[in-house]
């Protein structure tokens, strides 16, 4: 685990971070706080503006996000040591100022992010299910960048996207039954968690030291087209700053990650709109995350059910199963309230389904995730209605209830996540 006077990889630049220790010890107010800090008066480059933190359950790595009261862009920041002790003097500044390339996606931009990626670069595009984030999965240094980039706690272990099966086999062991999986559901939004071959090229850092990896083909012809022209694996956890929602269009990956990454390949709207099921093939197979796939369908091909991890897998920070777990993942900066019944003045709605909730005339906006009762169609629109909703910044988002079936699961999975108290 870092400590707190150890940059993330990649995060090094003293000259602010140090204008920022003086500044604040001159007020009186050391870095001994006990709060996170908000309304902090001034920023590097000499804005002002509030600060919050976005991931405060991750312990060692916090992401702080200033928020300009006369700037329009936001800076970050990644703040090491446990939120609740989080003072100024461990602020380490995250590297801005990469010069961002958008390509609409073809031939030409898939060329351009193999080239990128090659040379240990970052190229964000599309997967069918969210945005993903790609770094040559053999390139320690690469992906170092990657875990900066995101201001990601570097004990996240990622995904592997490859091209094909033999891909998949060169870094990963099959049995049976994880191979029945496979040849079920890939390409698709299934991610299987697998022990590692042999001489795995994957770099240690993407698996966080596990002697397990995460591996998945997507269904998207960009995505496919990329890892084919890049010939290797390519690790992709979702192209957002940790502790802010998945990105499922082009211009959400640049609203966050513009000026830190090389390149972002534009594809259009993704189709699923939740990341990708993730199944452990251990000895009992073991769902560790619901996703675009229902535990449903892979239930009826495996034949049995699947297990769920410990209720409290995630939840400390000694190599969890699933660190996506960690219960505050995806998070608005609205507080966000579940299964409302009713709307009360001021809140957003997040709808899904025909009915009209008493209060909603007074409500401050309101999205349907599929007016009709679509599970699907609310996958697809989950994060974008989100992002929507909590620009207007509404009081609170109130959520109806969606039913935890189907897709469902992995909707009221994101959707707790984003409603832990922060
Ligand atoms: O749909 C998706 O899966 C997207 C797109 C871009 O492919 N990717 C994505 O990646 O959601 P990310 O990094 O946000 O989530 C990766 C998840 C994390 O929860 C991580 O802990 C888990 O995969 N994971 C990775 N390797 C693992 C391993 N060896 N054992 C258990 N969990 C693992
Ligand atoms: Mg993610």
């Amino acid at each position: 685990m870092p400590r707190a006077q150890t940059p993330l990889p990649g995060q090094i630049g003293r000259g602010p971070a140090s204008k920022i220790v003086a500044k604040r010890r001159s007020r009186g107010v050391g870095g001994r706080s006990a709060k996170p800090l908000e309304n902090v008066n001034f920023w590097k480059n000499g804005r002002s503006g509030r600060i919050r933190t976005c991931d405060p359950c991750v312990p060692n790595a916090v992401l702080y996000r200033a928020e300009p009261h006369s700037d329009k862009r936001p800076a970050y920041s990644v703040g090491l040591g446990a939120p609740q002790a989080a003072g100024l003097r461990n602020f380490i500044p995250v590297k801005t100022g990469l010069e961002t390339l958008i390509l609409p996606a073809g031939q030409a931009a898939a060329e351009a992010a193999a080239r990128t990626l090659g040379t240990g670069g970052l190229v964000a595009f599309p997967t069918e299910t969210v945005y993903g984030l790609g770094a040559d999965a053999a390139n320690a240094t690469a992906i170092a960048h990657l875990y900066a980039a995101k201001g990601r706690p570097a004990f996240n272990p990622l995904i592997a996207h490859v091209a094909d099966l033999a891909g998949a086999q060169a870094i990963g062991r099959f049995d049976a039954r994880a191979l029945k999986l496979a040849e079920a559901f890939w390409p698709g939004p299934l991610t299987l968690v697998v022990p590692k071959t042999e001489g795995c090229p994957v770099a240690d850092l993407a698996t966080a030291g596990l002697d397990t990896v995460a591996i998945r083909i997507p269904a998207h012809p960009v995505a496919e087209a990329i890892l084919r022209a890049f010939g290797g694996a390519v690790v992709a956890p979702s192209a957002n700053i940790s502790g802010h929602v998945s990105p499922t269009l082009a211009a959400h990956v640049a609203s966050d990650l513009a000026g830190r990454i090389d390149l972002i390949v534009d594809g259009g709207p993704v189709e699923v709109g939740v990341e990708s099921t993730i199944l452990g093939c251990f000895d009992t197979p073991m769902l560790l995350r619901p996703g675009g796939l229902s535990r449903e369908r892979i239930e009826a091909v495996l034949g049995a059910a699947l297990a769920r991890p410990p209720v409290d897998a995630g939840s400390d920070d000694s190599q969890p199963l699933a660190p996506g777990m960690l219960a505050s993942h995806y998070a608005p900066r609205a507080s966000v309230r579940l299964d409302a019944q009713d709307v009360a003045p001021g809140e957003a709605l997040l709808a899904f389904g025909p009915a009209r909730l008493p209060g909603l005339d007074a409500a401050s906006a309101v999205m349907n995730l599929s007016p009709s009762g679509d599970l699907d169609e609310a996958a697809a629109n989950l994060f974008g209605h989100l992002r929507s909703l909590d620009a207007g910044a509404p009081r609170a988002i109130a959520v109806m209830r969606i039913p935890e079936q189907d897709l469902g699961e992995a909707i009221n999975d994101r959707l707790r996540r984003a409603a832990v108290a922060r």
